[in-house]
């Protein structure tokens, strides 16, 4: 408890750190920055370890625990784990060594999931980090007594990078990976992994029309404005708003890919190396 108030030390514009595998993350980015115009946010994308949703654990806290590190070094006020792999493999140890309060996307996602779903059987999507650490389940079962059914789809997120997001190949591999959720009559499906809101038409196209799609980008966003608002840490309004990019690898691409994925221009992006 003690050290969760140190974060009083720490002034209203002080930046919201965001942090993901690469730039899946820039969804929930976007998604804060709509939601909260006058915060400054420092984004973290770990593009030379890039993908995580293969890694095993150990790895994942080993990349995340370093990143947690430049952005407490960054004066953040606040870390959103803004990948749903680390959030599920990492997020109590990434909470234990941070003074400041470290959300990530599963419990939002697993809350809008329940609060989306009227039959309660809720179908959950992801890597394969994600789906085998069954986080979902476990964060849903909290809050209902709901049937969930999982499936891993690794694919996806080469076809996302790639930006094939629509056509023949996509939609035969989306029939493959959701045949099985439809047969267990879903209504809400949960997109666990932060790049699947970009095929949302694609998984649309595919699935029954009364199945809801539920993004953990925007219940995460809203979540953040309820702890900064709780804590009355939110940014004033005459605040020089900044955005600030980092990568560990390839920031032109970085610049080039990350548009699709935050909807607007990406300028700046810096190379920092975290393996020293
Ligand atoms: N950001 C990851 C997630 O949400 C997907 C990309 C990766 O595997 O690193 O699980």
């Amino acid at each position: 408890m003690q050290r969760k108030k140190e974060i009083k030390t720490l002034g209203n514009n002080n930046p919201i750190g965001i942090f993901d595998s690469g730039f899946g993350g820039l969804t929930v980015m976007s998604a804060i920055n709509k939601i909260l115009p006058y915060e400054n946010l420092i984004y973290f994308g770990d593009t030379a370890h890039v993908p995580y949703g293969t890694k095993s654990q150990n790895a994942i806290i080993k990349f995340s625990k370093k990143i947690t590190s430049f952005l407490i070094k960054n004066n953040v006020k606040l870390i959103v784990v803004a990948c749903n792999t680390v959030s599920a493999l990492a997020l109590p140890v990434l909470d234990k060594i941070a003074k400041i309060p470290v959300i990530g996307v599963i419990s939002p996602g697993a809350r809008a999931a329940v609060g989306a779903s009227k039959n309660l059987k809720i179908g959950i999507i992801g890597t394969e980090g994600t789906i085998g650490s069954k986080s979902y389940p476990k964060a849903i079962s909290k809050l209902a007594k709901a049937k969930t059914y999982q499936q891993a789809c690794p694919l996806f997120v080469l076809f996302v990078e790639e930006g094939l997001t629509e056509g023949e190949i996509i939609d035969t591999i989306a029939k493959k990976y959701i045949k099985p959720l439809l047969s267990k009559k879903i209504d809400t499906l949960v997109l666990g992994c932060t790049h699947y809101p970009l095929i949302r038409k694609t998984l649309e196209k595919n699935l029954d029309k009364n199945i809801v799609l539920v993004d953990s980008a925007k219940s995460t966003a809203m979540e953040v404005k309820r702890i900064l608002e709780q804590k009355s840490l939110l940014a004033s309004k005459n605040n020089k708003k900044y955005l600030k990019f980092y990568v560990s690898n390839n920031p032109e691409k970085f610049k080039k890919i990350g548009m699709r994925f935050f909807s607007k221009d990406i300028k700046d992006v810096k190379k920092v190396d975290l393996d020293d």
